[in-house]
């Protein structure tokens, strides 16, 4: 199933070996609030460094548009890297050029080396073969294991593959494993939960959902937009006007596959503390706005979920921030946490919504990718993964 060359299929010692990581955590007051995505990559980092290797990682933080900027830093990761591997962890403020080549260069076998933020440089998004040139000049061998950022054509994700001997690390080889069989070779049935804001961001994934899925439950703003485009007033709830056409599009074709709400929460504004209302689905009153499934819903679904297979999860299924417009989502959560199924879960929102109500030991595989993992369930070719060399 997966292709690429992994880390176990080249000799690393004594090498100096460029890792692509997906670092790009949330950081508060110079300090990694979640290390999720750190811990996801110790595998991989270990494995080199136990096999000899000297490890220069590198990676993106956020979204920095005017070049460095203290915000974006990659150094709180690089500090919290040396906690978890109980050793110094040498930071460079250069990612590319002299300064990044020297501390390189200075590497025994063993030593660790974090780069600073790829996206300071303008040719990391652009795709520059000249940074991609100036990434590789620091090794012998690149690995990339950034699973969560091999959906981005960058230098530092794609670019720097054509220039080194380029393999798979263990957490891209987990993450792809498990999403490429949901997709390939699913256990049936196979139930695929969407939710989330907007349906413009998933409608690839919605229709390629609905020819290898067996059910799609949707849930979250998005499913205002289908009913919105079944003609029910809508009140004050999120609706996409631009995905109208495209949702009737696809409420045509999808058939029994595709499972609506039949009953949702609605608020007098978009408050924690507003009136709410259970409404079976039909006309919103003026003023009111959905925020959130309803417990027959829940209760639909979770039947569904059960019987399932496999099960893939992205999105919420309302304001979850809101505790009075949680249930939905919390209760799918639980639903995917007592089904037999293997389930696969990814998004920011749905994994913290996992997190939050302890659930998450039961889940078969937690993505570290929202959007790379939603790319897959398009059916896209990762560019990152398609970069490295094929076993
Ligand atoms: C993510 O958090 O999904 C990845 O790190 C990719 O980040 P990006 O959307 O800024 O490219």
């Amino acid at each position: 199933m997966f292709n690429k060359k992994l880390i176990t299929d080249i000799d690393v010692k004594g090498k100096r070996v460029l890792a692509r990581v997906d670092f790009n955590v949330p950081i508060k007051d110079g300090k990694v609030e979640d290390d999720t995505r750190i811990v996801a990559a110790l595998p991989t980092i270990k494995y080199l460094l136990d096999h000899g290797a000297a490890v220069i990682l590198c990676s993106h933080l956020g979204r920095p548009k005017e070049g460095p900027d203290p915000k974006y830093s990659m150094r709180p990761t690089a500090e919290h890297l040396s906690k978890l591997l109980g050793k110094p962890v040498a930071f460079s403020d250069e990612c590319v050029g002299p300064v990044a080549e020297a501390a390189a260069k200075a590497l025994k076998p063993g030593d660790v080396l974090v780069l600073e933020n790829t996206r300071f440089y303008k040719g990391e998004t652009k795709n520059d073969p000249e940074m991609a040139k100036q990434l590789a000049a620091l090794a012998d061998i690149y690995v990339n294991d950034a699973f969560g950022s091999a959906h981005r054509a960058h230098a530092s994700t794609e670019g720097v593959a054509h220039y080194l001997p380029a393999v798979a690390g263990f957490l891209m080889e987990k993450e792809i494993k498990y999403l490429g069989e949901a997709i390939s070779n699913p256990k049936r049935p196979f139930v695929a939960i969407l939710g989330g804001a907007k349906i413009v961001d998933k409608i690839g994934v919605i229709r390629n959902l609905l020819k290898i899925a067996d059910t799609v439950l949707i849930g979250g703003g998005m499913a205002n937009t289908f009913f919105k485009a079944q003609g029910y007033p809508m009140g004050e709830s999120l609706v996409d006007g631009e995905a109208l056409e495209t949702a009737r599009e696809i409420l045509q074709d999808a058939g029994p596959r595709l499972r609506l709400p039949v009953d949702v929460v609605i608020a007098d504004k978009f408050d924690n503390n507003a009136h709410t209302k259970i409404i079976d689905v039909g006309a919103v009153p003026e003023g009111w706005a959905i925020l959130d499934i309803g417990p027959e819903t829940v209760a639909a679904y979770s039947k569904v979920i059960k019987d399932a297979g496999t099960v893939v999860w992205n999105g919420p299924m309302g304001v979850f921030e809101m505790p009075n417009f949680a249930k939905g989502t919390f209760g799918i959560a639980q639903a995917v946490a007592e089904s037999q199924a293997v389930s696969i879960v990814g998004g920011g929102d749905s994994v913290s919504a996992l997190n939050q109500s302890g659930l998450s030991d039961k889940i078969t595989h937690i993505s570290t990718g929202g959007g790379a993992s939603l790319e897959m369930l398009e059916g896209l070719t990762l560019p990152g993964v398609a970069a490295l060399q094929d076993k």
